[in-house]
């Protein structure tokens, strides 16, 4: 038998042999795909790295950090908690959690050199763009950041960055780089929910809300952003430069822009009564439903299933309204979600395409008074804590720059016309 016959006896074998039935399907799927393509479109299934940071069952719909349940933590425990859990893989004990509360409260100031710059940008500006550009100025006055080596360093300027993120928004929202002072906060998740709606920070039980929501974004395993971080980050640039990068790619309507949408979209739908002819008009024009399908889960998002059942309810009461910021507007726009859910379900289900955490969760921000452009941007306050992690575990990791290889399909070489003939 010739080399090659025998290679590819070997690999059926290896195939064969695994054991683990899912692992062989998606080894199988990976081949087939590279036999039927010649790449892979969207880089969808391919394993890029080696990471203990969280991890998603798309079959049962579980999500995990660092091995314990995202629900379980959002319900239970606090943003601190949950940092803390995913930058050094294990909980806080009470003192080290009240640590932690107290480094960020002693770091979120901005510079004032940034702050201006804050002060200074276009109202108009998605407050996506706000954020990226203040994350990278932030490396102006940080002198070290170019060096990315060092662990303790990395880990410091992480706690430093989470700290001072949501000042980015805070003084862009008022223009006002003081704007929190003169006030003290006993938790990070009240400082954050201050700089977007300071009168609804001053109630606890919204407080708690918030911070469940921010903890149901904190980690996703290797999606679109937390790619762009690691990916920036495997050319040693600096911690900002790469938060910087999952930032814009978090901002796509097809990631985590998608909470914006999907109140847009829900504010275009007159009444429940017009769901179905919407949810078919769209899906014979082959257009996307927002906040609906999920690259890995393949049933439904058990962040959204938190918000729907544990969140929604508190909000919304059938017809009855039950918190203060749900205006009538608002109420009618939860029937319409509802509606859209069923139809969905109906349409879609069968794909195994169901609603994902942004179907649901900028229902919660609106009845926090919280204005549909920032929604993303509360979604980054959850995932910067994710994003820290996995760049402070790449920097640790044998580090190979990405750099993926295409499929070339464009013309041969080709000859130029120089010369005198060449003139017209
Ligand atoms: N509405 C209608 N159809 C959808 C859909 C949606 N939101 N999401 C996926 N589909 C359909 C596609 O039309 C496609 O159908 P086809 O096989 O008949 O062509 C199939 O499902 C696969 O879709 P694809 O876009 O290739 O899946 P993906 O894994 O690449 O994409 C998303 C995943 C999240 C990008 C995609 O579901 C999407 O764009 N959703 C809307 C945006 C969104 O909510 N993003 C937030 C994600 S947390």
């Amino acid at each position: 038998m010739s080399d090659k016959k025998e290679t590819i006896k070997d690999i059926y074998d290896r195939l064969q042999g695994i054991e683990d039935e899912e692992l062989q399907e998606k080894y199988i799927t990976i081949i087939l795909t590279l036999l039927e393509k010649g790449y892979f479109p969207g880089l969808a299934g391919i394993p890029v790295v080696k990471s203990r940071v969280s991890k998603v069952d798309g079959e049962n719909g579980v999500l995990t950090y660092r091995g314990y349940k995202a629900t379980e933590l959002a319900q239970h425990y606090s943003y601190e908690d949950v940092c803390f859990l995913l930058l050094h893989e294990d909980l806080p004990l009470p003192e080290e959690r009240e640590k932690l509360c107290k480094r960020f409260m002693d770091n979120k100031e901005i510079d004032p050199s940034v702050a201006r710059t804050l002060v200074a940008m276009d109202d108009n500006l998605h407050p996506m763009n706000v954020l990226s550009a203040g994350v990278l100025n932030l490396q102006g006055p940080d002198k070290t950041a170019r060096e990315v080596l060092d662990y303790n360093q990395n880990m410091k300027r992480s706690i430093r960055l989470i700290a001072k993120f949501p000042s980015i928004i805070g003084v862009f929202r008022s223009n006002d780089p003081d704007y929190a002072s003169g006030r003290d906060f006993d938790t990070f998740a009240e400082y954050i929910l201050y700089s977007f709606n300071p009168e609804l920070s001053e109630k606890k039980e919204w407080v708690d809300m918030f911070e469940e929501l921010l903890i149901l974004h904190a980690d996703h395993t290797l999606n679109n952003s937390t790619f762009s971080a690691r990916a920036v980050g495997s050319a040693q640039a600096s911690l900002y430069s790469s938060i910087s990068s999952a930032i814009n790619s978090l901002s796509g309507p097809l990631h985590g822009g998608a909470n914006e949408r999907v109140i847009e979209m829900l504010a275009d739908i007159d009444s429940p009564a017009d769901v179905e002819k919407y949810v078919d008009h769209k899906l014979e024009r082959k257009e996307k439903i927002m906040g609906v399908g999920h690259r890995v889960y393949k049933t439904y998002d058990p962040r959204a299933i938190y918000i729907k059942e544990n969140m929604l309810p508190v909000l919304f009461n059938g017809k009855e309204v039950k918190a203060s910021g749900v205006t009538e507007e608002l109420q009618e726009q939860y029937e319409i979600a509802q509606k859209l859910e069923e139809v969905v379900l109906d349409r879609l289900g069968p794909k195994r395409i169901y609603p994902n955490v942004d179907f649901w969760s900028g229902l919660v921000l609106r009845a926090m008074g919280i204005e549909p452009s920032f929604f993303t941007t509360i979604f980054a306050l959850g995932r910067i804590m994710g994003w820290c992690a996995h760049w402070v575990e790449h920097m640790e990791v044998t580090n190979k720059i990405y750099r993926p290889t295409q499929l070339y399909d464009g013309f041969e070489e080709r000859e130029l016309l120089v010369g005198p003939e060449s003139e017209n």
